[in-house]
């Protein structure tokens, strides 16, 4: 099976066609089964890219950071806030019920308070037990959970859906997976939990060349993509309202108002095709 290197370490290329060998290495080490994770090269040199290499990551950035925004990986603090400012600008919260996936460690409930906005109930997932422990001590009225968002199964629904920053975070989630394919998969599941709609921030095109390039592990999405995805949903998507990150607010109910998903296993097929 061809390899190709990536990170120094071997990966068999997936489907492609088996080519007979010619060497005369002993038959364990030609039947040896391939290791084909993927290995972190910018935020976790040198280990498997997991879900458990993304906590202890961003476990380490908080432990640092403590309260501070850099404890959740922005170039800038305006990065931050304009995602926060994009929704309180298309939704009001006051007296609705709220589900922030990748929490972070908590700054969008700041500034909710700082705003005056109330929503009447707050949750908070995030997959890295040191920023829940920021939310747990700063915010007691959160109900504050630490676990995989794709893994852990809500009692309830929520108004709206809030995912700041965690689209980039797929390649840790879904290393396998195609990275339109990883999106879908986490806007289909927040859809799924919400009311009203869902809010999404993603790394736009600005930095999308470069970091395929580079093999950056962040997951990087044009705006064009999402608007062509989301054909036959209602959504607001901002302006690229700065250098690097894109926000998106989709309403849980289509212009008909049946509520809208994706099919996932027919957009993975058409994927597929497309290889
Ligand atoms: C870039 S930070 C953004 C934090 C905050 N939402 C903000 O905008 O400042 C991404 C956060 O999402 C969390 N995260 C990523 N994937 C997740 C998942 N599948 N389940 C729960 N949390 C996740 C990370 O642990 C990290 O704290």
């Amino acid at each position: 099976m061809p390899e190709i290197s990536l990170n120094g370490k071997d990966i068999a290329l997936q489907g492609a066609a088996p080519v007979a060998s010619t060497n005369s290495a002993p038959a364990a080490a030609v039947h040896a089964k391939k290791d084909t994770a993927l290995y972190g090269k910018y935020l976790v040199p040198g280990e498997k890219m997991t879900p458990e290499a993304l906590a202890g990551y961003y476990n380490r950035n908080v432990e640092e950071a403590k309260e501070a925004y850099d404890a959740n990986d922005w170039e800038s603090p305006e990065q931050m806030y304009s995602q926060f400012e994009f929704l309180v600008e298309h939704i009001d919260l006051t007296g609705k019920t709220l589900l922030d996936v990748g929490a972070g460690n908590g700054l969008f409930f700041e500034f909710l308070t700082q705003r005056g906005i109330e929503p009447e109930e707050s949750t908070a997932i995030d997959i890295a037990e040191g920023q829940i422990e920021i939310v747990r001590q700063r915010f007691p009225d959160v109900t504050a959970i630490a676990a995989d968002f794709f893994k852990y199964e809500f009692e309830e629904s929520y108004d709206v859906v809030t995912m700041f920053g965690v689209a980039p975070c797929l390649k840790f989630i879904f290393p396998e997976k195609d990275r339109i394919s990883a999106l879908l998969r986490l806007l289909d599941r927040a859809l799924k939990y919400s009311r009203v709609g869902v809010a999404v921030s993603f790394l736009n095109h600005n930095c999308y060349l470069s970091a395929e390039e580079e093999g950056y592990e962040y997951v990087y999405h044009y705006p064009e993509e999402l608007c062509t995805l989301l054909s036959g949903a209602r959504y607001d998507l901002s302006t690229v309202h700065n250098d690097l990150v894109t926000t998106c607010f989709i309403y849980t109910h289509d212009a008909t108002g049946q509520p809208f998903r994706f099919d996932l296993n027919r957009i993975d097929s058409m994927l597929n095709l497309l290889k």
